[in-house]
């Protein structure tokens, strides 16, 4: 409404559109708002559809609408005039009516018009050449239960592979958890439901799983911004999981020790090639999500076949 702010003011799109601010600052230059701006990848193919930490948005045409409304955002709140002010102002802009007429086939620049145009340009910010993404192309197999997730990746490095047997331990050991359970790939968002992963004692609410796709180039972590890296993040499933009502039940296993680990051990045992000390997440620092924006280069050799574990 002061014309201060845009999406980008706090999706920056170097950091995946994502903000480096724990809480994002809002029109008036002094509020923030009360939870961290998550990156914006990939969000067309999540799971489940829905948005915002809490979840309770259920388009996105709906969702790119709060921020515009929103007092502490771009504050076109009823008392300032309402989306009505902000059709007003776009209308004086001497390229908008072209913009529309070029998407829309005229130039009537109606509200459901903008969110459809803000929200198509969400759905095309889209990850796919991270070193995942080629190591496991050619693994892909849908005939299979675990669509091929359990095979060796061509291009993965040793403290990758460890990574990767941690995140998937869940499934590879026929056990409940494992990171991929609430980080479902191939999005690692949320499969669809909100959960609590004891961030805080007593914590109540529970939020997304946000998609790890691009982590390694944000901002802040969680959704009150309070993990600086990816690897302070993944510390606390290790060391930092408080009790409390949202704590999901496949972390609250975690607290006793069960069944991850017990799981963790008896793998270590059966397969070689895992170092001994396999109990914590620490090994989890080089999980195979490192991404980079420059596609990966060389493509994975085809002479060689994966070779199934
Ligand atoms: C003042 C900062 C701010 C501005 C401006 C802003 N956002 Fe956001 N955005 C956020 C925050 C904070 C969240 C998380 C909201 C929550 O759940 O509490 C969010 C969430 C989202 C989500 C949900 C993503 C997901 O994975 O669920 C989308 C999509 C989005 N914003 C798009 C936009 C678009 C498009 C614009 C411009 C019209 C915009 N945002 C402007 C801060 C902002
Ligand atoms: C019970 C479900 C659950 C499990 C299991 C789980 N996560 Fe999460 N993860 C979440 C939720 C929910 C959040 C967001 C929490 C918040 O912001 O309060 C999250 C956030 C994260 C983040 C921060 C992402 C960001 O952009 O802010 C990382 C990194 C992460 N998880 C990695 C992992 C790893 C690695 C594992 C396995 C050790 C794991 N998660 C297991 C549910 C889970």
């Amino acid at each position: 409404v002061r014309g201060t702010v845009s999406c980008s003011s706090c999706h920056i799109k170097q950091i995946a559109f994502g903000d480096t601010a724990r809480c994002s600052l809002g029109h008036d230059g002094v509020s923030r708002t009360d939870r961290h701006a998550m990156r914006l990848v990939n969000v067309r193919y999540f799971p489940s559809p829905r948005f915002g930490w809490a979840m309770a948005t259920y388009t996105l045409e709906s969702q790119v609408l709060r921020p515009i409304t929103a007092s502490v955002g771009m504050g076109f709140t009823a008392e300032s005039g309402g989306v009505d002010s902000l059709t007003r102002r776009t209308r004086t802009l001497p390229y908008c009516p072209e913009l529309f007429r070029l998407a829309f086939g005229d130039e009537s620049d109606t509200l459901p018009r903008m969110q459809s145009a803000l929200a198509m340009f969400v759905r095309s910010i889209v990850s796919s050449h991270s070193r995942w993404d080629s190591g496991y192309e050619p693994n892909v197999d849908l005939t299979t239960y675990d669509q091929g997730l359990r095979r060796r990746l061509l291009n993965e490095s040793e403290v990758e592979r460890v990574g990767r047997l941690l995140f998937f331990a869940g499934r590879a050991l026929g056990a409940t958890l494992g990171c991929a359970a609430c980080h479902l790939p191939p999005h690692f968002a949320s499969p669809g439901t909100p959960d609590g992963i004891g961030l805080s004692a007593g914590e109540r609410r529970a939020v997304k799983a946000p998609s790890l796709k691009n982590v390694a180039v944000a901002g802040r972590y969680m959704h009150d911004g309070g993990f600086a890296t990816p690897e302070e993040a993944i510390h606390h499933y290790d060391v930092g999981l408080q009790d409390g009502p949202a704590l999901g039940p496949l972390l609250r296993d975690l607290l006793t020790g069960r069944p991850l680990r017990m799981g963790l051990d008896a793998y270590g045992r059966g397969a070689s090639g895992l170092p001994q000390d396999t109990r914590g997440f620490h090994g989890a620092d080089g999980y195979p999500l490192q991404q980079s924006f420059s596609p990966s280069g060389a493509a994975p050799s085809a002479s060689s076949p994966p070779t199934g574990r």
